[in-house]
């Protein structure tokens, strides 16, 4: 179950709420927001990928309530936001890595793409959680981009939830998860993408991906394959913690319990987290439904065949659905697709603590701790 209550460090307070078109920019509402920012306040704004909770990145403390507003974990670094035109060498300190940032600055900023790199010594251990790299994005959402202009200072934020809950794709959202926690919520619709950055780092010529997310393994290998580059993924064995201190078996994840699904399995017989359900929601795809048991309902999560549709769906029915304090079930089924569908099904099986409901002639849950 969420929290509602106060929490050390973190003073209750409400949010004013900033209504900001990103077609139709108030920059006075923009320069109210980035004075915050300047001055040490907590402000909640939109990306193409998801809802952020912004500070001044290089303002230590403003960075830790940060952490105390999402109850996030010190060790688990966040995200610094800069625009593409400000010198790198402000935040990151590229190294031998310097060629291929270059290349992925080139082909993806501004855009959902996060690089790992070696950090400036101007970033304070609080973003990196200790470590000696730190993670950068340049978005392109007007808006974010707007307040960063305005701000004149690179921007520490991670998505702007409660730690380890669904990540918020609209001002709504953030102010049920955030509202009494921080200075200012900017209301710019929903996100364009719907789910987080792809995350990755440099070895090498390898690009390895940390998180999967809005820009997929098959984009980046168009653009980095005639540049002698590879793009590869983590050992599944490897220990992410070191890593990506962020990539959490249990993630993204609703109060009401929640499992995934593989697609086409032979029958549906109920698994035994569903017996006493009061609800069972069965999260699906219009062009691959399943049969199902008469009591349980379905819900479409979109088509298939717009990957991009399902992102921009999946936190908002999520939330929708979450009902804290009942027995409901979700199930939600993988896409078992790759392009998008990697990120999709990464957040589905987070969402689910990894238990995964396979076909082996019956359904076995894969259970693991939650
Ligand atoms: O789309 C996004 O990336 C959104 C928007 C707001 O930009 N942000 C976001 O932040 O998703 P957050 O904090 O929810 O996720 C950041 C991820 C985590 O998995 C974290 O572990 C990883 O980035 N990360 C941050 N710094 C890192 C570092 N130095 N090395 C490896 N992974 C890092
Ligand atoms: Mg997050």
């Amino acid at each position: 179950m969420r929290e509602t209550d106060s929490v050390a460090g973190v003073s209750p307070q409400t949010a004013q709420l900033l209504p900001i078109p990103p077609d139709r920019i108030d920059h006075a509402a923009i320069d109210r927001a980035a004075a915050v920012i300047r001055q040490g306040g907590l402000v909640a704004f939109p990306t193409e990928t998801v809802y952020g909770l912004g500070c001044n990145a290089l303002d230590d403390d403003a960075v830790q309530r940060v952490f105390a507003a999402k109850g996030r974990p010190a060790d688990d670094p966040i995200i610094v936001h800069v625009l593409e035109d400000w010198p790198l060498s402000r935040v990151m300190t590229p190294g031998s890595g310097a060629r291929t940032i270059g290349v992925l600055m080139d082909g993806f900023w501004p855009g959902p793409l996060t690089i790992v790199g070696d950090r400036a010594p101007g970033i304070p251990d609080s973003v990196t959680g200790g470590l000696s790299t730190v993670a950068v994005r340049c978005p392109a959402h007007p808006v974010a981009r707007a307040l960063l202009r305005a701000a004149g200072v690179p921007i520490a934020a991670p998505s702007a939830n409660r730690f380890s809950y669904v990540s918020p794709t609209s001002a709504e959202h953030v102010l049920a998860d955030l509202g009494d926690r921080c200075d200012i919520v900017i209301d710019s619709g929903r996100t364009d993408h719907g789910i987080e950055s792809t995350v990755v780092t440099i070895d090498g010529d390898d690009i390895i991906v940390l998180r999967h997310g809005a820009v997929t393994n098959e984009e980046l290998i168009r653009a980095v394959a005639d540049q002698g580059l590879r793009v590869a993924e983590l050992p599944s064995h490897h220990d992410r913690s070191g890593t990506s201190p962020g990539m959490l078996a249990r993630h993204y994840s609703p109060s009401s319990r929640t499992l995934a699904v593989t697609p086409g399995l032979p029958y549906l017989r109920p698994p035994l987290e569903t017996l006493t359900a009061s609800h069972v929601f069965y999260l699906g795809y219009e062009d691959r439904l399943p049969k199902l048991p008469p009591d349980w309902q379905f819900v479409s999560l979109g088509r298939l065949d717009d990957l991009a549709g399902i992102a921009f769906n999946l936190y908002d029915t999520l939330r929708q659905l979450d009902a804290p304090a009942t027995d409901d079930v979700l199930l939600v089924e993988l896409t078992a697709v790759l392009g998008l569908g990697r990120a999709i099904d990464d957040r589905i099986t987070r969402a689910a603590a990894g238990q995964i409901l396979t076909a082996t002639g019956k359904l076995t849950a894969v259970l693991r701790a939650r």
